[in-house]
């Protein structure tokens, strides 16, 4: 039998159970049971029971996160390889239940040793590591202070996405972060994953739309001090009618971080100019003027 076909307590393994003396069961019954298989290749019990507190994403929680004890994950392969880390489809399913299942993005940080790209300091001022040992094995670059690394990368993408998220700027929605490893909502149209920006051609109404959707998405977030820091048509999905900006592990203080400015006017200047190549006369200075306001309480 398949772990895919189990569907009762996958954590209870009933191989323990002393029929004969169990004080529930009737002695003139016969029990059949089967004792669950080691998940598969690919396959893990859900993690959602077994993260650490303040792990999973906020509340209101959407209806098709699976909370369910008997979920299995499974692995169906790579959406991306990105410059940091890699985005790998997952199914967190109920075996057997249709209706407790869903396809995630599980973003996966890579050691430092595995990236192309390392995310400049710049980022990162400002910005405390939760333990000081972690801090040190960091500092020496120890293989262990790597991976702290990538993990305080994808808790700082979580945590970003947490707030956002609670603050009503469409991103994902961030279901739950274990070590490197992100869990979010698929951003998907028509059943496939979502395009980015970068390769779409919007028609004029839906491209002003766009521009209205990110410059809103880009305010709410000036309005609580933050810029994106990485922001282009590259970290933006077009789901559709409506946007979702994604890839936010370095959000910036406007003000906190020294460069803050610089970058906020950067991404200003990557979000216009692909809109004015697109056909829609944007000014990044503008958008930079309205933001800085913004960040000022305007
Ligand atoms: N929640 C999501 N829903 C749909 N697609 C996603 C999602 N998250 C990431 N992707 C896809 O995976 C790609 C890489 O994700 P992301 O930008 O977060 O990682 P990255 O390592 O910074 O990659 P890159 O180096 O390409 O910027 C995205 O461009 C997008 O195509
Ligand atoms: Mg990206």
């Amino acid at each position: 039998m398949s772990a895919h076909e189990f569907v009762e307590y996958p954590h209870d393994r009933t191989d323990h159970i002393d029929l004969d003396h169990h004080p529930d069961i009737p002695a003139s019954w016969t029990l059949a049971f089967d004792v669950v298989d080691d998940p598969d290749d690919g396959q893990r019990w859900s993690t959602w029971l077994s993260v650490e507190r303040g792990s999973r994403g906020p509340e209101p929680r959407p209806g098709w996160v699976v909370t369910d004890e008997a979920a299995m994950d499974t692995e169906l392969g790579i959406l991306k390889t990105g410059k940091e880390a890699d985005v790998f489809l997952v199914e967190r399913g109920v075996p057997g239940d249709d209706n407790r299942r869903v396809v995630m993005a599980a973003k996966r940080y890579r050691t430092e040793e595995h990236r192309s790209f390392h995310r400049s300091a710049v980022y990162t001022e400002g910005r405390r590591t939760r333990r000081s040992r972690d801090a040190r094995a960091m500092a020496k670059k120890t293989s262990y202070g790597r991976s702290v690394a990538a993990g305080e990368w994808a808790h700082a993408e979580f945590a970003a996405l947490s707030r956002l998220w609670a603050a009503g700027v469409p991103v994902p929605y961030p279901v739950q972060i274990d070590g490197t490893e992100l869990l979010m909502e698929l951003i998907t149209v028509d059943g496939a994953a979502a395009p980015r920006l970068a390769q779409v051609r919007p028609e004029p109404l839906l491209l002003a739309s766009y521009y209205d959707q990110i410059r809103d998405a880009m305010g709410v977030l000036a309005r609580s001090g933050w810029a994106h820091g990485d922001l282009s048509a590259y970290n933006i999905l077009a789901a559709g009618d409506r946007v979702v900006v994604i890839d936010l592990p370095q959000l910036i203080d406007i003000v906190g971080n020294p460069q803050g400015t610089d970058l906020l006017l950067r991404d200003c200047r990557n979000v216009c100019s692909w809109f004015r190549a697109r056909g829609l006369e944007v000014d990044e200075h503008d958008l930079f003027g309205e933001l800085v306001a913004r960040s000022f309480g305007g």
